[in-house]
């Protein structure tokens, strides 16, 4: 090729990449930051002690709190000491433990100990196994208002430990994961360190999980799936007549919650599907106007990522939340944001729910920033960013919702909505008829 031809080949290629540079900057005015690195930790020091490590709470029915550790001596008691000064117990309970093995991986002995009944609202101090450091929590509010973080697919990366970083600035209640904790992928350990990376947060603060499928491990004819995740993070199931733990339901200040399993089978004839009916028929909308369902594959995603994922579910399990009249509903697995607005049977629809993907805690495997165009007519907003949501519920009709974008280590917030319950847009009374039918009858 002559040599000016070659100027010229070079002088348009450096052009056209101007240009595309150009065309995606202004398309997108947030410049994203690169990947952060898997965090590393040392676990050696920690070997055979009967200090607590990875202590996390969650709600254990009305007035409770479930508190779980892990001791790698076998000997160190299921005991929690607590009480509303420091350094001073005034009550005790005593607890269970389980462990488990997984290939070559020996678990500590994992402690679960339900204190209670707690008054709401209140700081309580607390001491695990009768020794080492003292913990503090706040208990949730018994009513409005009452504020809920939100980030699924968490991981622990350097971005997690950003995501983690803003939650813990923000003045919130209840922790709410949609699935994927630690991708752990097999190599067990990593729940430890995602239990120590967790800790001071999850001590302090109830979380309420909900299954990904990053917790099933499941290895043909060798091992059961979920077992580690149902080892070490027991939820609510039996306090909420659920017979496993992979879905099960919490109350909290005026708010029904319903943690759905989308790694359960969730057809009409299995254990999930019943549990649920049963479920939705006890919500009284006086006691909680607000119903919220979490789940981890999303049922409304326009992200490229996982599409369609959630349609069997959905069929299966959409009209029961919608007969219920369920108003936001929270999802994980596609690490990316997106909002929709009210929708039911993928259209608009002003009393379905507002569905909400966030599964963009911050983990391993990067983001999902392919979208399919166009934009739905239900989407709202979207965005491939690492971030977390709040969720104020601030009285029986009115809720705020805002996405903090992990911007450059500052939580910047990017999308906010009000949100009015259906309760007080009449959309719960006016399908009472629609919810006998489809939760009464056979
Ligand atoms: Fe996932």
């Amino acid at each position: 090729m002559p040599k000016a031809a070659a100027a010229a080949n070079l002088m348009l290629c450096l052009f056209l990449l101007v240009l595309t540079f150009f065309e995606i900057s202004t398309a997108d005015n947030y410049v994203r930051p690169p990947p952060r690195q898997t965090l590393h930790f040392d676990f050696r020091s920690k070997s055979s002690s009967k200090l607590p490590q990875q202590v996390h709470i969650s709600l254990a029915g009305n007035n409770y709190m479930r508190v779980s550790w892990v001791t790698t001596d076998k000997s160190s008691p299921s005991t929690v000491e607590y009480g509303k000064s420091p350094g001073e117990y005034s009550s005790i309970a005593e607890g269970e433990t389980t462990s488990y093995k997984y290939l070559f991986y020996k678990s500590g002995t994992i402690h679960h100990s339900v204190i209670g009944p707690l008054e709401p609202n209140s700081i309580y101090y607390y001491r695990c196994g009768g020794q080492g450091p003292e913990f503090q929590l706040k208990t949730p509010p018994s009513k409005f208002p009452i504020t809920f973080a939100v980030a699924g697919d968490m991981g622990q990366t350097g971005w997690t430990k950003s995501t983690l970083d803003h939650i813990g600035q923000c003045n919130y209640d209840v922790h709410m994961l949609p699935g994927d904790l630690s991708y752990a992928n097999y190599l067990q350990h990593r729940w430890d360190s995602f239990g120590e990376l967790v800790q001071p947060l999850a001590s302090a603060r109830p979380w309420m999980v909900t299954e990904g499928n990053h917790e099933e491990e499941s290895i043909p004819l060798l091992k059961d799936g979920f077992e580690s995740y149902n080892a070490r993070w027991k939820m609510p199931f039996e306090e909420s007549g659920s017979s496993s733990n992979l879905y099960y339901s919490f109350e909290v200040a005026g708010v029904h919650a319903i943690m759905l399993g989308s790694y359960a089978d969730y057809e009409e004839d299995s254990d999930q599907y019943s549990w649920l009916k049963a479920d939705l028929l006890k919500v009284d909308r006086k006691r909680t106007p607000w119903l919220l369902a979490l789940f981890h594959v999303p049922w409304y995603n326009s992200n490229t990522a996982h599409q369609r994922e959630g349609d069997r579910m959905m069929s299966a399990m959409e009209p029961l939340l919608y007969a219920a009249g369920a108003d936001i509903v929270l999802a994980g697995h596609v690490h990316a944001y997106e909002r929709s607005k009210r929708v039911y049977q993928g259209k608009s629809d002003p009393c379905g729910a507002v569905h909400i993907t966030i599964g963009d805690g911050g983990n391993q495997e990067g983001l999902a920033n392919k979208y399919k165009d166009p934009v739905p007519e239900w989407s709202v907003f979207r965005e491939a960013s690492f971030g977390h949501g709040e969720l104020k519920m601030v009285n029986s009709s009115h809720a705020f919702w805002s996405w903090h974008r992990n911007d450059d280590d500052e939580p910047v917030r990017s999308d906010q909505v009000w949100i009015t319950s259906l309760v007080s847009s009449g959309c719960v009374d006016m399908k009472n008829y629609e919810l006998k039918e489809k939760l009464v009858a056979p």
